[in-house]
Formats: C-alpha cells, sequence, structure tokens
C-alpha cells in the first residue's frame, strides 16, 4: 500500500526538511511526489539548471526509507516562457503568467522544453533508489485555441475524417451554410455569435484529447528506459478535455485525484469504481484527495474518522493506497488554506494524529482478491461532453447527475458495482444499468442487445441511443439505435417543468416523452395513460427521471443500513460505516483489530475474513 502524498519542500526551508522526513516516518508515510510545480526553480532561465536542492531532498528521504514519485514539472512553465507558447481562450485573451497551466499543448516550443526538463531529470535521477515511479505533469486537462492548436487540430481532423466532405458530413455542415471548402477555414471552436456546431466542439475534445496525450507520450518515452513505471494523475470534471479510457492504456498505472464535496462517501466509491474501469480491473492509485472536503463554497473540516473512512473506500475499490495533496500545508500561494497532512498547527493536531492512524491501518492490509460486482452502469465521456451542447431541448439534462444517480442507488443499497464502457464485455453482470447513453454505434448497440437477448437485464433511461458518435439523431423515432430492442418508438421529447405522479405512485421529473408500445408492455404511465416505463422481456426503458428510491423500487433492491458500504473481495468483506448508527455486518473475523465482530460501530470499519 501506498501513503503519502504530493511534497514540495522548495517551499520550506532546509530544517523543515528534516522535520519532514522525521514525521513522515511517524505517520507511515513511505511514497511522496515531488517536483510537480518544481519548474521555475530546477530551471531558473532558459537553459540554466540548478537541481542541488533536489537532489539534497532526494537523498534525504531515501535515507528515510521514503520512496518518490518523482514528477516533471510541465503544469507549470516558468515566468520566462514566451506568450507564444501559452494558451489562448475562446475569447481571444492571451493566459497571463501567475497562475498554473498556462501552455499550449501544441506550442513546438513547449513541446521541445517538456521534452528537454523530463530528459534532465531521466539523465540524472533514473538510477535514483528512491525513484518508485514517475508522475509526468500534474492533471491534464489545459484548452487553448492559438494557431498552433488551429494547425495540429487541422492536421487530426484529416487524419480522423481523411476528405472535408467526410467531415461536412459528420459535422452536418449544411446547417447554417458551414461547409468548409477547404481545410485552413477550419478553426478551433472560438467565440462565436450564436449556437455553435456540436459536431465540432465534440470533435475539438476529442483532438484535445489526442493531443495532450502525444505530450504524455513524448515524456514516457524519455522516461521509461529508467525502469521505473510511468503515470499522471486523472483528474476528473466537466470541463476535462481527456478520454480517461483511452488515456489508461497509455499509463503504467492509473492514477486519479479526487475530491468529493456534497456526498462524500458515493462520491468516493462512484470515483474509485470509475477509476477500476479504466484500469480494467487492475490495481490502481488515489494519487490526491484532501484532509477536508470543499462544499458550498467551504473549506470543511472533516469529521473525526472521516479521513480514515475515505480512504479506506478506494483501497476496498482497488487502489493501491491513499496519498493526499499535500503533505505540508503551505504558508502562502493560491492554495495556503487546502490543508494538509500536516496542517498549519503542526503535528498535535488531529490531523496529524489521524494521518498517523490511517499509515498504520494501512501498513497492517494484505492484497485481497478482485472487486466482484453483481451490476454495471455504463459510462461514455463523449456522451458527457456531447450533452454539455448548448441547444439541448432541456437545461436541466445533466449526463454526470444520471450516472451518478444510477450508481449511488446501487451503492446506497450495498450492490458493488463496475462502471464500464457500451463496447465491453457485459456479460458477467446480472444487471446493466445505461443512463443517458447519448451517443451510440451500431456496434456498441448490438453489444447491448447480445447482453439482453443472452439473459442480462438491462435498464436504459431517457437519451440514450438517440445519436450516433457524430450527435447526428437516428431518425425514424427514438432511440433510434435501441428501439427494436426496447420494442418501443418515442415520438416526442417533453421536458418536465415540474414533477408528476407515476401509475405506480413513482414522482418523476426534469424529462418524459410521448413513448409508443411496439411489442414491450407499459410498467408504469404517465397521469395522460401513456407509457413512462416499459419492459420487453429483459430491456427496460425508463422515459424519465425517478427517485433514487423510485429507481431503487424499479430494480427490487432491498433495504440496506443507512451509511453502510460493504465491499466483497474474494472471501474478504472491506465494511465501512459512514453512517450515525450501528450497522449489522456479515459476521467475520476483523484482519485489523484480529477480532470477531457481526456489527460496526457509527464510524466504523473493518476487513473481515468472510465467506460469502
Ligand atoms: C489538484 C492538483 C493539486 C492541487 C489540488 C488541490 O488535485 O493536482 O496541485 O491544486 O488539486 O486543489
Amino acid at each position: 500500500m501506498y501513503y503519502g502524498g504530493d511534497y514540495n519542500p522548495e517551499q520550506w526551508p532546509r530544517e523543515v526538511w528534516h522535520e519532514d522526513v522525521t514525521l513522515m516516518r511517524r505517520a507511515g508515510v513511505n511514497l511522496v511526489t515531488v517536483g510537480v510545480f518544481s519548474w521555475a526553480r530546477l530551471e531558473p532561465s532558459p537553459g540554466a539548471h540548478d537541481f542541488g536542492w533536489l537532489d539534497e531532498v532526494l537523498d534525504l528521504l531515501h535515507a528515510g526509507g521514503i520512496r518518490v514519485n518523482l514528477a516533471t514539472p510541465t503544469a507549470s512553465p516558468p515566468p520566462w516562457f514566451p506568450a507564444e507558447a501559452r494558451n489562448v481562450t475562446a475569447d481571444g485573451v492571451r493566459l497571463a503568467h501567475g497562475s498554473r497551466d498556462t501552455y499550449c499543448v501544441s506550442s513546438p516550443y513547449y513541446r521541445e522544453r517538456s521534452r528537454d526538463v523530463a530528459a534532465r531529470l531521466a539523465d540524472r535521477y533514473g538510477g535514483h533508489p528512491a525513484l518508485a515511479m514517475w508522475h509526468v505533469h500534474n492533471e491534464y486537462g489545459s484548452w487553448c485555441h492559438c494557431e498552433h492548436t488551429a494547425a495540429a487540430f487541422r492536421a487530426w481532423l484529416r487524419g480522423r475524417h481523411g476528405t472535408l466532405e467526410a467531415l461536412n458530413d459528420a459535422w452536418t455542415t449544411a446547417f447554417w451554410g458551414q461547409h468548409y471548402t477547404a481545410w485552413e477555414q477550419i478553426e478551433p471552436p472560438r467565440t462565436t455569435q450564436y449556437l455553435p456546431n456540436p459536431a465540432h466542439a465534440l470533435d475539438f475534445r476529442r483532438f484535445l484529447s489526442d493531443e495532450l496525450l502525444g505530450h504524455f507520450r513524448e515524456q514516457k518515452k524519455i522516461l521509461a528506459p529508467t525502469g521505473a513505471p510511468v503515470t499522471t494523475n486523472f483528474v476528473f470534471g466537466a470541463w476535462v478535455p481527456v478520454n480517461h479510457r483511452d488515456w489508461a492504456r497509455e499509463v503504467d498505472l492509473v492514477a486519479i485525484d479526487h475530491y468529493p464535496a456534497a456526498d462524500p462517501p458515493s462520491e468516493t466509491a462512484f470515483a474509485a469504481d470509475l477509476a477500476r474501469h479504466w484500469a480494467g480491473g487492475e490495481p490502481w492509485l488515489l494519487m490526491e484527495q484532501a484532509v477536508l472536503t470543499y462544499r458550498g463554497g467551504r473549506m470543511l473540516a472533516k469529521s473525526p474518522g472521516e479521513i480514515t473512512r475515505l480512504s479506506l473506500s478506494p483501497v476496498a475499490r482497488g487502489s493501491q493506497g491513499a496519498m493526499f495533496f499535500q503533505w505540508r500545508a503551505s504558508r502562502g500561494g493560491a492554495e495556503l488554506w487546502h490543508g494538509g497532512m500536516v496542517p498549519h498547527a503542526g503535528p498535535d493536531s488531529a490531523v496529524f494524529r489521524e494521518v498517523c492512524e490511517l499509515g498504520a491501518l494501512l501498513s497492517r492490509l494484505r492484497p485481497a482478491g478482485p472487486v466482484r460486482a453483481e451490476a454495471a452502469v455504463l459510462w461514455d465521456a463523449e456522451s458527457w461532453w456531447a450533452l454539455q451542447a448548448p441547444g439541448l431541448p432541456s437545461s436541466e439534462i445533466d449526463y454526470l447527475d444520471a450516472v451518478r444517480q444510477a450508481h449511488r442507488v446501487l451503492y446506497r443499497h450495498g450492490v458493488t458495482a463496475d462502471l464500464a464502457h457500451p463496447s465491453g464485455d457485459l456479460s458477467g453482470y446480472r444487471t446493466v444499468l445505461v443512463p443517458n447513453l447519448y451517443l451510440l454505434s451500431d456496434d456498441d448497440a448490438a453489444n447491448l442487445r447480445r447482453y439482453a437477448e443472452g439473459g442480462g437485464t438491462l435498464v436504459v433511461t431517457y437519451l440514450s441511443g438517440v445519436a450516433d458518435p457524430y450527435g447526428r439523431v437516428r431518425t425514424g423515432g427514438h432511440p433510434g439505435a435501441l428501439r427494436d430492442l426496447l420494442g418501443i418508438s418515442v415520438e416526442e421529447f417533453r421536458p418536465l417543468e415540474g414533477p408528476v405522479t407515476l401509475s405506480n405512485g413513482d414522482t418523476a421529473s426534469v424529462w418524459s416523452e410521448l413513448v409508443r408500445l411496439r411489442g414491450a408492455e407499459a410498467v408504469a404511465t404517465y397521469p395522460d395513460g401513456s407509457p413512462a416505463i416499459t419492459r420487453n422481456g429483459g430491456a427496460w426503458y425508463v422515459s424519465t427521471r425517478l427517485t433514487d428510491d423510485g429507481y431503487a423500487r424499479l430494480l427490487g433492491l432491498p433495504p440496506h443500513p443507512a451509511g453502510l458500504e460493504l465491499v466483497r473481495r474474494g472471501d474478504t468483506v472491506f465494511a465501512v460505516n459512514h453512517g450515525d448508527r450501528p450497522c449489522p455486518v456479515p459476521p467475520g473475523h476483523d484482519l485489523l483489530t484480529c477480532t470477531t465482530l457481526d456489527t460496526l460501530p457509527p464510524g466504523g470499519f473493518a476487513v473481515l475474513d468472510s465467506q460469502p
């Protein structure tokens, strides 16, 4: 188990480094991420390098038995970087130095300097005994709309579409006279007069994902010969133009950053299950989390034990440890209030005491078997991107909310779910939930059909299968790609202005449709008697947004103690009680306390040796 966090010694005088190593040892820290934002310190002016301080830090950590996840600093170019290598917003504003992530990934200068600094680090530290892994860059996701980007975008489009004719067709440029007759006419989706073309915007995100990946690959090629694994920390958010599923094939270890907000337990379980999906079921790593929670514009202290519970949950779901941003809370700079494993108050604090307890706990954990999931929820980053377009039939459409709801309903009822891609092997699941899967290729639709016809239960919700991978509507009745499988045809979308009550007593909101039965039966109807939920053999369709309770009733999920998280891995059950009441758990021997248990107290946790 890895345990530690981002370590930024350049923010502190040397004496603190020695105290850091002493405290890391006390806390059981065994891995720290060093150098993420150090470019300006490593190369204070172009071509002039200072590695002395980093030599000293790595030697000190090594002497203390702490391994290093060594970063390349390319997410934060130094102030001497030329303006032409900084990113330009969609409005044409060239970003100024003064924060971070001010680079254009398509700038040849930025690329060249990135390779240079990575090569120097590989050369100098590739054989350092403290080196455990390489951490390329930080949270890839920067956008740019400059001329370098435009040129790279055009080259990418030629590769994807081949001909302008194919591009014009894929983008439906016949609408509003956008027909292109030369590649040079195509620009990044810069600010324009009214609604942009959604297919243009979608392809630009796909391009950015590949373009950023090109930057990662260049560094990986330089670092990999050192023999240490190479990774980067994935950031998850609506603004991120990165398809992590594609990227996961390129990293040696999938690593994610996670900062839950509204409902930390269910959000943490979701993020962890998504990371496990990207990792193809292999171990992954929670690279960053915080000792506090950002919610409603506030930075909230975690309650006693919460740091531990929210670390144990990802470990239960496949993380190879728990890492934080950051080791020591900064005294100044943009994130001085973000908190740290060593807070401003110092080691004589509740946070540091819990940090030490967590380190001791993780050191007692042994590898467990694979996570066992009976259900899957489909996840498709491109459908998320497509459903962020303006001009949709309802501004309340929220892909992430729909997927999270499906996952949360299962989670709250004690069902461990995998996230899966529509092209994936679904045959091992009893139930597959398909929320708002807007873009669907013919092949993926055939995959879902095979699953349902093979005896699986497929629960499809509204807006799934409506469009092809370029966002073009499949005509002839929605959802075009799944109409026959579901035995229905949707004639009209009818977004709701307020909640309505269905014939089964459940409350529906946000969305409704005029559904015609074409072989399916109605399971529940709208107040006007038209079908709201339908069933065609194993293929169910939900044409509206149900409440969590309504969703659970539809899936036939039995009650489950509030706040209790159970994850089975082989003969081991990870049990975490996030609630405020005692909860019964499958009786077993707790490998952490070496006692036998059948109940967890509020806030309690256990790793039970328990027969299925
Ligand atoms: C991200 C970044 C860190 C830090 C944290 C906290 O995860 O990778 O550098 O900014 O957020 O905000």
